[in-house]
């Protein structure tokens, strides 16, 4: 992709990877993503905001090219992450004048990570302001969004806000700007469940202090630009407020048949009450989607097969993760077939310690689920349908 205008002077010369699959060896990339670098050049010094992947650290010196960049004064490291960082200490070395510019925490990061020359890093205060003639940027520190260092930089002249990870999506797409495109949206929660859910209530504090700042654009990391930022503070504050849906989150996974069969009738059960079921058959589903029904679920249930006395290893693998996404999630529910005493609750419960859920009393059935069981499986449906209808009372009645 080559360098985009955004605004006089502001550009865009990070990098888009169609290809990548997998980030962090976990997350499922189903669309790709960028590596957004940002250059904004003042009447006396230039800044490029970020780097890029080192995979792709050829589109950004193609980029800085094209610009015609025969120096830069400062590099700015919002996030010591590799994905935006990884290029840092070829670019330093391309531009032997430039400092780079990062909070303590973020070169207590970065020196270890890449090896850098400390005499190189230039350390900057929260809200300290950089002029670079005609453009200044300043600087807001954003710890746990998602890392310890993370900041933010505006640009007060162009009234732009880079907001690292924050309010990005890993979407590769040749469109600059977001534009009213629903996808980005969507493609925005997927990265809050996947990125930045465990920290929802940093989030909150932050879109609180940003608040006080006039901010026209958003420029995150990864995606496109926001031209529209009311619509994602608005979606954002819808995700990290306490409010869930009517909805359930079913996962399972079934051996021969049995779990499938109660996890299917509870799943119809709870369907004939109008609420929304999101099945995922823990053999294939993916992670992804799976975090992005987290988000607004007012109930996960888990339902297992009793392998060697406890869960399936798919269902601790999925719980594990669950329980370090830390949705709002409100109740948790666990079923499941057995064939002889097992610890499939005890276990399931401890890996979702976390979440600070109710859970519903489970269900276990021997064998395939008979006439009795199916009446229980219905019980439990109840169970839940009553939890939610006193939830969305209680909520009714709080505003
Ligand atoms: Fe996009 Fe946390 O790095």
């Amino acid at each position: 992709m080559p360098a985009r205008i955004i605004k006089e002077n502001i550009y865009a010369v990070g990098a888009v990877d169609w290809d990548r699959t997998l980030f962090d060896a976990l997350i499922p990339l189903p669309h790709g993503t960028s590596y957004n670098a940002y250059l904004v050049k003042g009447a006396e010094k230039i800044a490029l905001l970020d780097t890029v992947e080192p995979a792709k650290l050829k589109v950004l010196q193609e980029n800085l090219a094209q610009l015609n960049i025969k120096s830069i004064d400062y590099v700015i490291s919002h996030h010591a992450e590799q994905d935006h960082s990884g290029s840092i200490p070829a670019i330093l070395q391309q531009f032997p004048a430039a400092r780079l510019i990062a909070n303590k925490k973020g070169q207590d990061m970065l020196l270890p990570l890449l090896k850098l020359p400390p005499e190189r890093i230039q350390l900057i205060e929260d809200r300290q302001t950089l002029p670079l003639g005609g453009k200044t940027l300043q600087f807001i520190f954003a710890p746990w969004v998602h890392w310890p260092e993370t900041m933010f930089s505006y640009l007060m002249e162009n009234k732009i806000l880079f907001s690292c990870d924050l309010f990005g999506s890993h979407l590769a797409s040749s469109e600059l700007f977001a534009s009213g495109n629903e996808n980005t949206i969507l493609e925005m929660k997927r990265y809050y469940a996947e990125i930045m859910m465990p920290f929802a209530s940093r989030i909150s504090k932050h879109l609180e202090i940003l608040t006080a700042f006039d901010i026209q654009m958003i420029a995150p990391s990864h995606g496109p630009i926001h031209d529209e930022p009311a619509r994602v503070f608005s979606a954002y504050r819808d995700w990290i407020s306490s409010e869930v849906k009517n909805e359930v989150v079913l996962l399972y996974i079934s051996m021969h048949g049995s779990t499938e069969n109660i996890a299917n009738y509870l799943a119809d059960c709870l369907i004939q009450k109008n609420i929304k079921v999101k099945p995922f058959n823990l053999i294939s589903a993916s992670l992804g989607e799976i975090a992005l029904a987290l988000v607004d679920a007012a109930t996960i249930i888990i339902a297992s097969p009793a392998v060697l006395m406890g869960p399936h290893p798919n269902v601790v693998y999925a719980t594990y993760l669950i329980n370090a996404l830390k949705p709002k999630t409100k109740y948790a529910g666990i079923l499941g077939s057995f064939g002889w005493g097992n610890k499939v609750v005890d276990q399931i419960s401890n890996l979702l310690q976390d979440l600070g859920v109710e859970f519903l009393p489970p269900l276990l059935i021997k064998g395939h689920p008979r006439e009795q069981d199916y009446s229980e499986i219905q019980r439990f449906a109840n169970l839940i349908d009553d939890k939610h209808q006193s939830l969305f009372n209680q909520m009714a009645i709080t505003h």
